[in-house]
């Protein structure tokens, strides 16, 4: 059987923990860490792999170059700055696309024929740009976008019903950032409509917005949500499962829009995106949808102008 490989490029918090949260599960034969500091990649790597004595599944865990993207199944990228405190998630623009082309020129002399997954921020603008910049198919790379936003939804509302998170049913939707909105429309909780639970919606969208930054403020970095919700994407491709996620893709008339990557709910399999879910909204719930659609347009114009890469 072919070996599954995945390659990590950037290994600081978020990539590291990508990778050790893909040992824990049997989805990965091979994971590369890759950075631009290539022996911190590899003393990130050993130290993960030490781990793996503790897993259920000998996965190897090594460090690597770019040219392991030839090669591998499928490459995340989570280059880039930790966000600092009281600094969103548009601001770290600047710095993140001198990164991505620097990342599209290390990344020039190698084929690309994996999935690719873009964690970094701002991530919506982030996935469309390298996805642009490589050339890459629409179904066949994303961005982690609101999937994050989607598991500190379904913390809150645990938190405020009683009732586990595998019982919760609800998206985050729109840009990874301030103007994310949630369809609380479609939310059930052990099957129950949200509007039953007497909840306040803007407390509950409030409480998610701010999960980030009650993080980064006091650890300067988030890590361990953003490395298991990559993870579980990984696995989604990596095993076949036709499973549904919000992901940053790339809409073409889906929801009425295009030209923006954006949050929405997707099946993921082996081949990627295999389907674009279009759910219902309500009249406001859609409109806050396009309102999030066009701030992220907005800030991917402001992005291709910057970059040199991004146009082609
Ligand atoms: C997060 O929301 C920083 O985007 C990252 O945790």
């Amino acid at each position: 059987m072919a070996k599954r490989k995945v390659t990590i490029i950037g290994a600081g918090h978020v990539g590291s923990h990508v990778a050790l949260s893909l040992t824990f599960g049997d989805a990965a034969d091979e994971i590369v860490l890759v950075d631009k500091d290539s022996r911190k990649a590899a003393a990130q790597a050993l130290d993960i792999f030490d781990a793996v004595s503790f897993a259920q599944h000998g996965t190897a865990v090594r460090g690597g170059d770019y040219s392991d993207v030839e090669d591998s199944d499928v490459v995340v990228i989570s280059i880039g700055m930790a966000r600092k405190p009281g600094q969103d998630r548009v601001q770290m623009l600047d710095d993140s696309i001198v990164m991505c082309d620097e990342l599209l020129d290390s990344l020039k002399p190698y084929k690309f024929p994996g999935i690719m997954i873009s964690i970094t921020n701002p991530c919506d603008v982030i996935a469309a740009y390298l996805r642009r910049g490589l050339g890459l198919d629409s179904r066949r790379s994303w961005g982690t976008g609101t999937l994050l936003d989607t598991a500190r939804l379904l913390r809150v509302l645990s938190a405020n019903t009683g009732v586990a998170r595998s019982s919760i049913q609800g998206f985050t939707l729109g840009e990874h950032g301030e103007s994310s909105m949630i369809p609380f429309s479609l939310v059930r909780i052990g099957g129950v409509p949200y509007c039953d639970f007497g909840l306040d919606d803007d407390e509950i969208l409030k409480e998610v917005r701010a999960g980030g930054w009650d993080i980064v403020n006091y650890k300067l970095c988030t890590e361990f949500g953003i490395g298991r919700a990559c993870a579980s994407m990984v696995e989604a491709i990596l095993r076949d499962e036709h499973k549904v996620f919000p992901a940053s893709v790339s809409l073409d008339g889906e929801y009425g829009e295009r030209d923006v990557q954006i949050g929405v709910p997707c099946v993921i399999g082996a081949d990627g995106i295999e389907k674009i879910i279009e759910v219902s909204m309500t009249d406001e719930e859609k409109s806050e949808f396009h309102n999030s659609c066009d701030v992220v347009r907005k800030n991917t114009s402001a992005a291709i102008s910057k970059g040199k890469r991004g146009v082609q």
